[in-house]
């Protein structure tokens, strides 16, 4: 996919740091959202456990994090463990659960050295205690800060989240807190998990599945999609860039001309 991107970069041999400075240039997406996906495919090539996959796009994380921490991106949600995730072996779910602690355990420090503040999206009520408060831990000590906000969707999955608030929009009415006639897509929007963030305006999802799967689709209405074939513990600084350009290159009209 975009092959034609990847020749030109190589034919300018351009540096990380000077593609990064072109991008900059333009205009970055203020909220990149990304499903993380490909870890258990790029473990099975390696004849790996799956959970070393999981462990491998830890990392991805970390990396892409700083990258759009230094582009001036303000929000990054990725998607880390969807509400139909719990369908995979318990031995992997338990994995998959334990990755924020660890995540966290290992970068928090690093994250609020460089100012950004984490956030949740998803249904916390069913998370393992232990998942829960490492979480709670990151959202309290970085609370303050105002650089990039790393967004974590766990446990999330987008129809439950507007039938939450579909809920939640209907109780408000019944106890006169609200009007029907005052119900606009703005004030629903604050019905959702994703109250208080701009909807994202690139979507990435890795490893040439090309569906949503779930995720934020009332957020994605207008925003510009972004599929590559790299398995998201491949996904480098580079990948990251090209994601950018190709996002740099459209036209975004929101139904104008
Ligand atoms: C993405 O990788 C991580 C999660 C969904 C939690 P996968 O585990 O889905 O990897 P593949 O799709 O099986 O390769
Ligand atoms: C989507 O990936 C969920 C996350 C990335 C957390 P999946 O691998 O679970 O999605 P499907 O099953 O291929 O649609
Ligand atoms: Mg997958």
């Amino acid at each position: 996919m975009f092959r034609w991107k990847k020749d030109k970069k190589k034919e300018e041999q351009l540096t990380i740091d000077e593609r990064m400075k072109r991008v900059k240039q333009g205009e970055v997406p203020e909220h990149i959202a990304i499903i993380m996906d490909g870890n258990g495919r790029w473990a099975k090539k390696r004849a790996l456990p799956r959970i070393a996959g999981h462990h491998e796009g830890m990392k991805t994380v970390r990396r892409t994090t700083k990258l759009a921490n230094e582009l001036g991106v303000k929000a990054l949600t990725v998607y880390a463990f969807s509400t139909e995730n719990w369908k995979r072996p318990k031995d992997e779910v338990d994995y998959l659960l334990r990755l924020p602690e660890e995540f966290l355990g290992t970068f928090l420090p690093e994250l609020i050295e460089e100012n950004v503040r984490v956030q949740i999206i998803g249904d916390q009520e069913k998370l393992p205690l232990h998942t829960v408060k490492a979480v709670s831990t990151a959202l309290e000590k970085t609370k303050h800060n105002d650089g990039l906000v790393l967004n974590f969707a766990l446990n999330y999955g987008s129809r439950a989240e507007i039938l939450e608030g579909i809920k939640q929009v209907a109780k408000d009415i019944e106890e006169g807190s609200l009007e029907v006639g005052d119900l606009s897509e703005e004030r629903f929007s604050s019905y959702l998990m994703t109250k208080g963030l701009k909807d994202p305006d690139l979507l990435i999802r890795t490893s040439g599945e090309i569906r949503l799967s779930n995720f934020m689709l009332w957020q994605l209405a207008y925003t510009e999609f972004y599929f590559t074939d790299v398995l998201w513990p491949d996904f480098d600084a580079d990948h990251f860039i090209d994601a950018l350009e190709v996002y740099q290159g459209r036209s975004r009209r929101f139904g104008g001309v």
